[in-house]
């Protein structure tokens, strides 16, 4: 805990791992941010760097199996209790799976156990080891206790297999280390919307059209909303990451079911931030068979799909149905028409904080402030999706926050640090 004599305590577990020696690095980032670093480290860990190292990079004692320290017989409840953030970086499939199945064998696991701090995981080990079905159970059940997951990278790895489980940069651990202790509850009593991932738009049975959007940028946001106190509600298309933390989440495939769901969802609202790749058109039948290559080939017939958005923002349809597909043709022209965004403070009234992303690939700021004017949007999160590593199913992106007022980059940023931004944007709206 911090006190008027140190600042706050982070607490660094490091565990039996070729990637144990970059905790040293991890220790000086964070001292150099000006944190205390306790560390405490498995047998194993001992193999492969040594106490001594930390305890020079530290400045404190280091915590060892056996009980170090005659004087505190119940070490690991006085670590515990020191604890502002209990880290485990690199974290081995071993103490993964001790640490969600309560196996206390060690001093690591038993403070672990009896530590009320939040908890981060920094995993590192083989590919294999890695994919398991016994880590990735693990790991599950952490996330749903609350502990935030930095994912390995994927690269060559210390046996020679290239794969994922190599130890995360050090930086971003260092990084998830601060945003933990930054971490306010400035959300409680709010209530925000999120939409995630890509929609499927099926063609028959096996075949669809959809869009590359792995949901990270959405689940993210999502979940640190949840973190810092929010109600979160998720509707994501159909992705592969396991339920964020905290959050009520519902799961649909079409963009007509994520409209459905959103809508069903749009009451009573703080914010609502529409991360989703939401496809714009869809077939405009579904074959209730696998299309037959004997047939010859198919001519597909599109409609346009509702713009979820453009629909839940409030802005008049214009020329459309009820559905919203004229306001989004509205906003594909709206560059053209030099149309001005509806977000004064009158016409916002009671309307929940919007944030839209637009996906661009070219003159991105324009394209961005056309659909902050068209879609009824507060805010638009701009991206590049043509630039390579960001973008779509990378864990990192570089943002264009733009609103009627200014147009501010962040630089490239992991993924998460970006959903905090955009989330300190947010209270201060609703501020
Ligand atoms: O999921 P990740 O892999 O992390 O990737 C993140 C991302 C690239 C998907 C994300 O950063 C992003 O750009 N999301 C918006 C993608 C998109 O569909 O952009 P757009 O410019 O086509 O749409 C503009 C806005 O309208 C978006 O907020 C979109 O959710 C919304 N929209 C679009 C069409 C539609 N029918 N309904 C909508 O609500």
């Amino acid at each position: 805990m911090s006190t008027s004599e140190h600042p706050p305590t982070v607490l660094l577990g490091i565990t039996g791992c070729i990637a144990a020696y970059k905790a040293c690095e991890l220790v000086r980032l964070l001292k150099k941010a000006g944190q205390r670093v306790k560390v405490v480290m498995t047998p194993a860990a001992c193999e492969f760097v040594t106490p001594t190292t930390l305890r020079t990079l530290s400045e404190e004692p280091v915590a060892l199996d056996p009980v170090d320290d005659p004087a505190a017989p119940i070490h690991h409840i006085s670590l515990a209790q020191e604890a502002d953030v209990l880290v485990i970086a690199p974290a081995t499939a071993n103490t993964l799976n001790k640490l969600a199945a309560g196996v206390a064998d060690n001093l690591l696991t038993t403070t672990a156990l009896a530590c009320a701090a939040p908890l981060i995981v920094a995993p590192a080990m083989n590919t294999h080891m890695w994919r398991d079905e016994a880590t990735q159970t693990a790991l599950a059940v952490l996330r749903q206790r609350g502990a935030v997951l930095i994912e390995p990278e994927t690269g060559e790895l210390a046996c020679g297999d290239v794969g994922e489980g190599r130890l995360a940069a050090v930086e971003q651990i260092a990084e998830a280390v601060l945003a933990e202790l930054r971490r306010s509850r400035d959300l409680v009593g709010r209530r925000i919307l999120v939409t995630a991932g890509p929609t499927r738009e099926y063609i028959d049975p096996v075949r669809f059209i959809s869009n590359p959007s792995s949901g990270i940028t959405g689940f993210a946001v999502a979940e640190e909303a949840a973190r810092r106190g929010a109600e979160v509600i998720l509707v994501s298309g159909p992705v592969t990451l396991p339920d964020p933390f905290g959050c009520t989440v519902i799961r649909v495939e079409s963009a007509e079911q994520m409209l459905a769901a959103a809508e069903l969802h749009f009451h009573g609202l703080d914010a609502a931030v529409f991360t989703a790749a939401v496809a714009d058109f869809r077939p405009a039948e579904r074959a209730t068979q696998k299309l037959k290559k004997t047939a010859g080939t198919p001519v597909l017939e599109l409609v346009r799909n509702p713009d979820i958005l453009t629909t839940l923002a409030g802005r008049p349809a214009g020329t459309s149905g009820a559905n919203g597909a004229g306001a989004a043709d509205a906003a594909d022209a709206a560059g053209a028409s030099g149309a001005t965004s509806a977000t004064s403070a009158s016409a916002v009234g009671q309307r929940p904080y919007i944030v839209g992303f637009a996906a661009e690939t070219e003159d991105v700021e324009l394209h961005a402030r056309e659909k902050l004017a068209a879609k009824g949007a507060h805010l638009i999160v701009a991206n590049d999706v043509s630039a390579p590593g960001l973008g779509f199913a990378s864990n990192q992106n570089s943002w264009l926050f733009v609103s009627a007022e200014a147009s501010e980059p962040t630089g490239v940023q992991p993924k998460r640090t970006l959903a905090n931004l955009l989330l300190d944007r947010i209270v201060q709206s609703l501020c």
